[in-house]
């Protein structure tokens, strides 16, 4: 199990202030080799706020990878807008784009990703400075330096080369190399799903501390709850290209009011408080259906234990139920037990 050092939060920054990115009714629509139309990201809408943990949780196949490479203009969105500090990202281009991308950075689940095997780790981490061009070469190599020296990576480990160090130390380089232009929001993916399970509460502990420290925003991106219930704020719940869930992470723990949440929050052993456990496992039966062809009305109902024939025919309104807490079931209340 992963323990993970709670983070004292800034409770009133995170949950008071303006959002620093909203997202309005976000699509992208892939085009597939046989000419289809593939949703999958199909109209979903948050917001982020200043110095936050927001996860992302669903199967694989739901669209959260889209999702997080859309926030950040490694793809362009088909629709919907990606409101950043006043300026829709989504339409951004050129010289203000590239101006905006320093401040939203990702970092991927494969520590190879952005590491380049023939640089040394110290060239890879200078990189983006050197791009920018900012101050002189030996001042780049010193601020490099001293951001590998904060994730644990000494001046000797980042005169090697990619292949002599571990995954775990790797995607230490990639926190390093992501944080070197100051970005405000960092987009992780699946961040440590590629490393062994002895290391991954170290690794989760250095992005909680380094948040701490710099005040970043996160959108934290994985398939597994137990990793997302401890690091997030806020949770959202995605499934075939839309989100069923959101809201702060006790409340979606403790009282799941989407079925999907349900069937994923007991299909995994969540390190919770054993009265916050689920005691039963709800069997999430069959596959994700195919996101060329999503189920009519809600899309879960092929897999919903509650399905009634409304749900075939309307899909549910994204609806609060609690402050904070938004859900897109047509009969989420009277199914949420207790
Ligand atoms: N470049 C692409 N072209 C066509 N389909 C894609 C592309 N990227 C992702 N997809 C499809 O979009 C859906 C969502 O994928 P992805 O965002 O990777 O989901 P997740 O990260 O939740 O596993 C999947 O059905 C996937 O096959
Ligand atoms: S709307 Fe219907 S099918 Fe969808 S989650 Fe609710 S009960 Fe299940
Ligand atoms: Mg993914």
């Amino acid at each position: 199990m992963i323990t993970v050092k709670p983070a004292p939060r800034q409770a009133a920054a995170t949950t008071e202030d303006q959002p620093m990115l909203s997202v309005e009714d976000l699509r992208v629509t892939f085009t597939t080799a046989d000419g289809e139309s593939l949703k999958a990201v199909d109209g979903i809408s948050f917001e982020v706020r200043p110095g936050e943990t927001f996860g992302v949780i669903g199967e694989s196949g739901s669209g959260k990878s889209t999702l997080g490479r859309a926030i950040v203009r490694l793809l362009d969105p088909t629709g919907g807008r990606i409101l950043y500090e006043g300026d829709d990202i989504a339409r951004l281009k050129g010289r203000r784009l590239r101006h905006k991308r320093r401040e939203l950075q990702i970092i991927f689940q494969d520590p190879n990703a952005a590491l380049n095997p023939r640089m040394s780790i110290l060239d890879s981490v200078r990189e983006p400075l050197d791009v920018v061009g900012e101050g002189d070469r030996a001042s780049r190599t010193g601020r490099a330096l001293d951001l590998l020296d904060r994730v644990g990576i000494s001046a000797e480990q980042a005169r090697r080369y990619p292949h002599e160090l571990s995954g775990g130390q790797k995607q230490r380089v990639n926190i390093a190399r992501s944080l070197t232009l100051n970005p405000k929001l960092v987009v992780c993916d699946e961040v440590v799903a590629a490393l062994d399970v002895s290391i991954r509460g170290d690794v989760l502990n250095l992005f909680a501390e380094i948040q701490r420290e710099r005040g970043l925003a996160y959108v934290f991106i994985t398939h597994d709850i137990g990793v997302v219930s401890h690091i997030s704020d806020r949770v959202a719940v995605m499934y075939l290209g839309r989100f069923m869930e959101l809201g702060p992470v006790a409340a979606v723990a403790e009282r799941p009011m989407h079925p999907y949440t349900r069937a994923l929050m007991s299909a995994e052993p969540v390190p919770l408080p054993s009265h916050l456990r689920q005691k039963r496992r709800i069997l999430l039966e069959g596959e994700i259906p195919s996101p060329l062809n999503p189920p009519s009305g809600c899309r879960f109902r092929t897999r919903c234990p509650h399905a009634q024939a409304t749900c075939a025919e309307r899909v549910p309104d994204w609806r609060p139920v609690a402050p904070d807490h938004f859900v897109a079931c047509h009969f989420a209340e009277e199914l949420a037990p207790g």
